[in-house]
């Protein structure tokens, strides 16, 4: 695995290189705060390898990258009010170490930084754009049938997976194909990349979920059930 240390690393230094304001305080250190507290970087290390399998450097992608795991980012600050979390990634979240409103605020302005990197990423922009774009929505999507299923009497298997589909793993098909239309990759292995990476996700959020159930909250980060 010592390899895909090398690119969380590179993601890392990226991540430490921005340069955010001091000010308002408590704008901008909730979001230091979130962005330092690290999690695994999955997703912007889908998109160097993506960028790299068509034949780019992963400083070529790094923008892409990194507005997807603002996205993803910000996706956790707000997932995180609407499930009262007290934890993520072993630490307070937003919402509880400050407060609902704050936590609100910080994921807003993560969402802009993100469509600012996006904006610097290499490639055709409005394909760039497009793909960002639906992905964003379908999270808010699976999120929205998420909290429906919790006080439906029962959700089937499809139902499930569909919501988790949205939720979860388009944004993992997104990073990697990401990293396609920066590399002007053809329209057929974008969208082949960005199917694979739906499924990773699938059985991602799958296992996510089992460990929710049942992992150890010292291990897993966050509250379990
Ligand atoms: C958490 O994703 C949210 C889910 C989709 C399960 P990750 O487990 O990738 O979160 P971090 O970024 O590594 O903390
Ligand atoms: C994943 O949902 C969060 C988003 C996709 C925004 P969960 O609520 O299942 O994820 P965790 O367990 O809080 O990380
Ligand atoms: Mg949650």
């Amino acid at each position: 695995m010592d390899f895909l240390k090398n690119y969380a690393e590179f993601v890392e230094q990226e991540i430490k290189n921005l340069e955010l304001p001091s000010s308002p305080i408590d704008l901008y250190d909730p979001l230091k705060y979130f962005l330092a507290i690290g999690g695994k970087r999955i997703r912007p290390i889908l998109t160097l390898m993506s960028g790299e399998l068509f034949g780019l450097k992963k400083e070529d992608v790094i923008n892409g990258a990194l507005a997807i795991e603002f996205l993803h980012n910000f996706s956790l600050i707000h997932d995180d009010i609407m499930d009262k979390a007290p934890l993520r990634r072993g630490f307070e979240t937003v919402h509880e170490k400050w407060n609902q409103d704050v936590a609100i605020l910080a994921g807003d302005v993560l969402m802009i930084k993100a469509y600012q990197c996006l904006a610097k990423q290499q490639g055709d922009l409005k394909k760039l754009m497009d793909a960002f774009n639906q992905s964003a929505i379908e999270i808010c999507e699976g999120q929205q049938f998420d909290m429906e299923f919790e006080t439906k009497e029962s959700v089937s298997i499809s139902e499930y997976i569909e919501m988790i589909r949205l939720k979860t793993s388009v944004l993992l098909g997104c990073a990697l194909k990401l990293g396609a239309i920066a590399a002007d990759a053809s329209k057929v292995d974008s969208d082949l990349i960005y199917n694979f990476g739906v499924n990773i996700g699938i059985s991602f959020q799958i296992q996510d979920d089992i460990l929710d159930l049942y992992g150890n909250p010292a291990t897993f980060g966050k509250q379990i059930g």
